[in-house]
């Protein structure tokens, strides 16, 4: 089993994996290209032909490709996924709105490595459709989390979470909407910690420690 406090190299090489609008991606090559990212983003792979967040890659020069998981089983598909990262030598994996679960195989490869955005203060609403179970359930309070992948459903040690207020009249729409701004904005700087080698899992606690 794989180190779950791995190293990272320097620069770091970021892999992102998308099927869909590719907003936080965006936040991420933007980051990225202000040289404030710690590292470079080396691939995007979706497994959606076609995905909106695509040309976003292709817009800023990083190499896009599509991997689509239709048509194959599930463990080939992974097995693809992530020979195309190891053969890019990606020290660290975004999955950033990739709306597939990946299975203990890839996520055990990947340990220490792979990170996720998710619409909610985890552990509160994991699953799809965050904003509208945390509406539903009559929460006051939402947000965003960064966290490190495991075999559970968004289950993973919290690397950053920003808290996002409900208001009377929000819609799932438009909680999703501040959200989204509360996830552009730490998901990148998550990404920093990670390649600065800043973040030491402790059990379910993940240690950030000063710049050096
Ligand atoms: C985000 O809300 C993310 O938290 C969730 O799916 C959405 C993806 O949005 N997992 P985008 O593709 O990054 O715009």
């Amino acid at each position: 089993m794989m180190d779950a406090n791995p190293t990272v190299r320097r620069p770091g090489r970021v892999g992102v994996l998308i099927s869909g609008r590719g907003s936080n991606l965006q936040a991420l090559l933007d980051v990225a290209r202000a040289d404030r990212l710690g590292g470079e983003i080396v691939v995007v792979i979706s497994n959606v032909p076609g995905a909106p967040g695509l040309e976003k890659a292709r817009g800023a020069g990083v190499e896009a490709l599509v991997l689509d998981h239709r048509g194959r089983p599930r463990e080939q598909h992974e097995a693809e996924l992530g020979a195309l990262l190891q053969a890019r030598g990606v020290d660290l994996v975004c999955l950033a709105g990739f709306m597939r679960r990946l299975s203990p195989g890839f996520v055990a490869a990947f340990r220490g490595r792979l990170l996720n955005v998710h619409p909610s203060l985890l552990p509160a609403f994991p699953g799809t459709q965050a904003q509208r179970q945390a509406l539903e359930y009559g929460a006051k309070l939402s947000g965003a989390t960064v966290h490190l992948v495991d075999e559970g459903l968004d289950s993973g040690p919290i690397l950053l979470q920003e808290a996002v207020l409900v208001r009377e009249d929000d819609t799932p729409e438009s909680l999703a909407s501040r959200i989204l701004e509360a996830e552009h904005r730490i998901y990148p700087r998550a990404v920093r910690l990670m390649l600065e080698g800043r973040c030491r899992v402790d059990g379910r606690r993940v240690r950030i420690t000063e710049a050096a």
